[in-house]
């Protein structure tokens, strides 16, 4: 069995954090999310990755994952020219695919459990297709299944009136039966090959559709809600270890300090992390905290946020809360009078003063 990961598209509902950066890349307790999704398919025994990747964000993508060596796994990169759905990904990707089934993993989702037993029960059972599904509060924004006697009967798009409230998970195991059901769709009103799409031509033309209805957590990581929640669950699954230094400071709950990382009168109140080269000086980091590699906090208290490689904090009255921050973010006061706030943000940036 092959993996195929999908990390193209534009993520735009994560600006302007992705007019530089590519969505996948955006970390989850100091961890591109990216790397979740190809540690999942390790661990299922999956040796050959393909990762579909757009030409604007590619470049960055295979500097961060490279051949694989790092996570056991081989990776041959992809190029789908322009996002024209996940039904086209897939069949970009079919020399790669060739005859054998595969694992399609969308690159910025994230999985609780992993996919081995997923993996093991379609090498049995052998389906045409196998698909993840949860109760959501808004199946509006993803397909949504429609089940008879445990049986797929209908699959549909982003319905604006579902019939359930079963989502698709970003997770699906196929037999390159797929390949043809790609080729038989037309594009949606959004104008993409959807994948949903193709999985009610298997359901149609009377192929094996088995539904898994998923039990433990799943995130898309599309917004910064669910970016935020995302950090939450994963940080709630970490155990203390502290390698950095601490002067005059202490640490409560599990909280991961990384080699190089200083921390100066502070208190760092867990699940959080602190990532390796950080200096943090009188400062309070609370629960579900990523502080990145190399980022500043001085005389401030942080909380429930991300902040990314390189960023700065410093010196403010109130409590920064669900924030998130790109690389190389600066935020402080300074000592000039008369006090005023003054910004500096790119398109699409959101501050919120409360
Ligand atoms: C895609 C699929 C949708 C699925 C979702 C899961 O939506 O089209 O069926 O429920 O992923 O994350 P997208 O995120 O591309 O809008």
């Amino acid at each position: 069995m092959k993996g195929l990961i999908l990390s193209g598209g534009k993520g735009t509902r994560l600006r302007p954090i992705t007019y530089t950066s590519a969505k996948q890349l955006v970390p989850v307790a100091n961890r591109p999310v990216l790397f979740f999704g190809i540690d999942a398919m390790a661990r299922a025994g999956i040796e050959e990755v393909g990762i579909i990747i757009a030409p604007e964000t590619g470049g960055e993508i295979r500097e961060a994952v490279g051949d694989g060596a790092q996570f056991g796994v081989r990776i041959t990169y992809i190029e789908q020219d322009a996002p024209l759905g996940l039904a086209h990904a897939v069949l970009t990707a079919e020399p790669f695919l060739g005859d054998d089934a595969f694992v399609m993993y969308l690159g910025d989702n994230l999985l609780q459990g992993g996919i081995d037993e997923l993996v093991r029960e379609f090498e049995e059972r052998r389906p045409d297709a196998s698909i993840l599904l949860t109760p959501v509060p808004d199946p509006q924004h993803f397909g949504v299944a429609e089940l008879e006697d445990g049986r797929v009967v209908r699959l549909q798009e982003k319905p604006p009136e579902p019939r359930t409230d079963l989502a698709l998970v970003g997770v699906y195991l196929f037999s390159p039966l797929i390949h043809d059901a790609a080729r038989a769709i037309e594009p949606s009103a959004r104008g993409e090959l959807e994948i949903t799409d193709a999985i009610q031509h298997l359901v149609d033309t009377g192929r094996r559709v088995e539904p898994h209805v998923v039990r433990g957590w799943w995130k898309d990581t599309g917004r910064l809600e669910d970016m935020l929640e995302a950090n939450r669950l994963v940080l709630d699954t970490i155990e203390t270890r502290v390698e950095g230094e601490l002067v005059d400071s202490q640490v409560e709950g599990r909280v991961v300090v990384e080699p190089g990382a200083r921390l100066e009168r502070c208190t760092v109140r867990g699940p959080a992390v602190i990532g390796a080269g950080a200096q943090l000086t009188d400062a309070y980091i609370g629960p579900y905290t990523a502080v990145g590699e190399g980022c500043v906090v001085e005389r401030a208290e942080v909380e429930h946020s991300i902040l990314l490689l390189g960023s700065s904090v410093r010196g403010l009255d109130g409590r920064m809360e669900s924030s998130l921050l790109g690389r190389n973010v600066r935020i402080g006061r300074g000592a000039a009078q008369p006090r005023a706030y003054r910004f500096m943000v790119g398109d699409n940036s959101e501050i919120g003063i409360l």
